[in-house]
């Protein structure tokens, strides 16, 4: 029995028994307005003794989208997810878990609808693994809430999901800047180091992250003053150059009497509890630790203003990792191992298929499902909830911890904002990164189907560590991802302990090159990225999208890696080992393309719709225009805001007419929401062998200070008219 009700013309509630209130819902119900039902529309329905499975019978060709940080392709068919976070590193095809739990999904085809399973447990959908025609959704639980989208518009799908969980967030400008980390910078020299090297190379860069050696035996919300003489001072210094320090963060608290975050929390029972009501004992990088109970609004409260250490010396953007949360043992899972260790050391002599299996035993103390039902959270209203039915919300609260303080650390002040663990909700106030991918050329596709995955749960402003956290990089890899990292929101190289670092000043002369002109290339198209950006919020429309949103041609549906970059740009990455060009499909209309390399050199040329193979040299990204659209570039700068924009670059190639919607802010409050910002319309008409440009500008509060605009634009022929305009 299910509880429905109509929530608009397309979406539908079904309520079974008594959901948990995740938050990641904004949308109010009038709980007066139920109606009890037994079906739910598109799906039949298979009830265990613990679980419910929705079952439906796909079409041939149906295409299943969404599912957010999850492996695989980008049509979800032939795979099994599973959503319970945890933090595995071997990101290899058969993974089913991450760290994130996206429960929304889309099925276009014969018929088109989305769902959305608001449950904060274990879900697996099974979308034509088990068999290859039946999606069969099983959720291991009989409180949740279902939302059914019918409509058959897979944009007016995510607009509506939009609206039931509200908008993406919207970082600071200079969060689309370059950004630099490493696991770890031991010092605070080697950060300045880092830093100086960027400014005497002229790499543009706009962030450095300081990863977990900065603290003191990584105990959260410490800074370690033998290698960090003067974190403080040099965040200022740093500040001056135009670079962002952005500390990380970890939930895990140190045991240790007399430290500050411990003491407090252990006094006002702010940790969870285990069976006993004790403190429950788990261990992450710190050795022993407690976990804070984000569940709970006090602890929130306790751990958001503790930011106030960083906030004071200028910092304005965090990192909150390891919040699935990642459990590397508890004594408990330890004892066992032990056991284990001694009971192979009795049998040493004879040891063979053991050693083997003893390896999985090894695996095993890690994030174990055991130990996340043996600690429990207590609620605003004092009632215990075991940790495993909200396991998929503890980086949610542990962000909206951080997030809600900020409102008040930084009143009216943008933030970079990042977590690792996610669940529907977050999207709204802060963002994710994709986790430990490797320096592997499949996880260059991996990063590229993700990153259109995850724009449809919201998560517009995501990014993979360019170059591959674990393993070893070559020159070519960190290059070829480079170019890709230019154009996803967040672009940030960063890579794990012991492996081969990934600076672009790291490989050779030549790699060096062509990496700083990428980045340049990144800066010069900021003016389209951040435009584009806040209109995609405005609009409800996701930033990044897979060619088959946009264009309706069957074999669009078959484009993987290829995807639209805003509402004018086709991205088509080179992602495979020595290769020098790839095959690109233009939908439909007509392109102009630009493998570009130097933002300066701009060689265009004009296609009509089809399949072409398209060189690309090591140093080049083939882009695409769309026909009757426009790309706005400005002068590449050392980071975002370094100086005023005073002037624009509009290309394009217009057979008719091309009108283009140019946005910016201050880039750092929310003034916006007041009206605080400036746009100019810019309209370009083909007229016989020229072009009529008209251009309109609205900027009340003077946000704009652009002076011309330099019009490159082009026709079917491939000519160009070249123009400037004062305005
Ligand atoms: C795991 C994170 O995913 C990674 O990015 C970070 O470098 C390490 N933790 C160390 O903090």
């Amino acid at each position: 029995m299910f509880k429905k009700m109509q929530i608009s013309n397309m979406t539908t509630l079904y309520k079974s028994g008594t959901p948990f209130n995740t938050g990641a819902v904004i949308v109010d119900m009038d709980n007066n307005n139920f109606e009890q039902v037994s079906n739910v529309t598109f799906f039949t329905i298979e009830e265990g003794s613990n679980e419910i499975s929705f079952i439906y019978e796909m079409a041939k060709d149906d295409v299943v989208y969404g599912l957010g940080e999850t492996l695989g392709a980008l049509n979800k068919r032939g795979k099994r997810y599973r959503f319970y976070a945890t933090d595995d590193p071997e990101h290899t095809p058969e993974k089913e878990s991450l760290y994130g739990s996206h429960p929304f999904m889309i099925l276009d085809g014969e018929k088109t609808f989305g769902i959305f399973i608001d449950y904060p447990s274990e879900i697996i959908f099974d979308i034509g693994f088990t068999h290859k025609d039946i999606l069969k959704i099983t959720i291991f639980s009989k409180d949740f809430d279902l939302y059914i989208f019918d409509c058959d518009e897979k944009l007016t799908i995510i607009k509506e999901y939009f609206n039931l969980t509200g908008k993406p967030y919207i970082p600071p400008k200079w969060a689309f800047g370059y950004q630099q980390s490493r696991w770890s910078y031991f010092s605070e020299k080697e950060v300045r180091e880092v830093a100086n090297k960027y400014r005497e190379l002229g790499i543009p860069l706009d962030v450095i992250y300081t990863d977990i050696d900065y603290m003191d035996s990584y105990k959260v919300f410490t800074i370690n003053k033998e290698t960090f003489p003067n974190y403080e001072g040099m965040v200022k210094d740093l500040k001056e150059k135009g670079i962002k320090v952005i500390p990380i963060l970890d939930p895990g608290v140190k045991i240790e009497e007399g430290y500050e975050v411990y003491e407090e929390g252990k006094k006002n029972g702010y940790f969870c509890v285990d069976k006993d009501g004790k403190p429950f004992v788990t261990a992450v990088w710190p050795g022993l630790t407690h976990f804070p109970d984000f569940l709970n609004s006090k602890v929130r409260k306790w751990w958001g203003q503790k930011y106030k250490v960083f906030t004071d010396m200028g910092i304005k953007g965090f990192w909150n990792d390891m919040n699935e949360p990642s459990i590397f043992y508890t004594p408990k899972s330890l004892d066992k191992l032990f056991d284990l260790l001694k009971d192979l050391e009795k049998n040493k002599e004879e040891l063979g298929i053991e050693v083997f299996l003893a390896k999985e035993s090894f695996a095993k103390i890690s994030n174990n499902r055991e130990d996340y039902r043996s600690f429990y959270h207590k609620l605003d209203d004092g009632t215990l909830i075991n940790h495993d039915l909200v396991h998929n919300l503890y980086g949610f609260k542990n962000t909206q911890a951080t997030a809600d303080e900020m409102k008040e650390l930084l009143p009216n002040q943008r933030t970079l904002l990042l977590s690792r663990s996610s669940y529907p909700g977050l999207h709204r106030i802060a963002s994710i990164w994709m986790g430990d991918n490797k320096s592997w050329w499949e996880h260059i596709l991996v990063n590229i189907r993700m990153l259109q995955s995850l724009n449809m749960m919201g998560f517009f402003y995501t990014g993979a560590d360019i170059g591959g956290f674990g393993a070893d990089a070559s020159a070519e890899l960190v290059v070829r991802w480079m170019e890709l990292g230019a154009f996803t929101p967040f672009f940030r190289n960063h890579t794990a302990l012991n492996t081969r670092p990934q600076e672009p000043w790291q490989f050779d002369e030549e790699s060096l090159n062509i990496m700083r002109d990428i980045v340049r290339l990144r800066y010069a198209f900021l003016p389209y990225t951040y435009s584009e950006y806040m209109n995609s919020v405005k609009d409800s429309n996701p930033f990044v999208k897979p060619i088959s949103f946009v264009f309706e041609n069957p074999r669009s549906k078959d484009i993987e890696d290829q995807y639209m970059y805003g509402e004018s740009l086709m991205v088509a990455p080179v992602y495979e080992q020595n290769k020098k060009g790839r095959y690109v499909h233009l939908p439909q209309v007509k392109w102009l393309n630009w493998t570009a390399s130097k933002y300066e050199e701009r060689k265009m040329k004009v296609y009509e719709p089809g399949d072409y193979y398209i060189k690309a040299d090591l140093s080049e990204i083939p882009l695409f225009i769309k026909e009757n659209s426009l790309i706005v570039l400005s002068e590449p700068m050392n980071f975002v805001g370094e100086k005023d924009i005073t002037e624009l670059t509009v290309a394009g190639l217009v057979t008719d007419h091309a009108l283009y919607n140019y946005y910016d802010d201050d880039g750092t409050t929310y003034n916006f929401v007041k009206g605080d910002f400036g746009t100019i319309k810019i309209d370009v008409t083909k007229e016989r062998n020229d072009f009529k440009i008209a251009i309109k500008k609205d900027d009340k509060n003077n946000m704009l200070k652009i002076k011309t605009i330099h019009f490159e634009i082009y026709d079917s022929d491939g000519s160009v008219v070249k123009k400037d305009m004062l305005i």
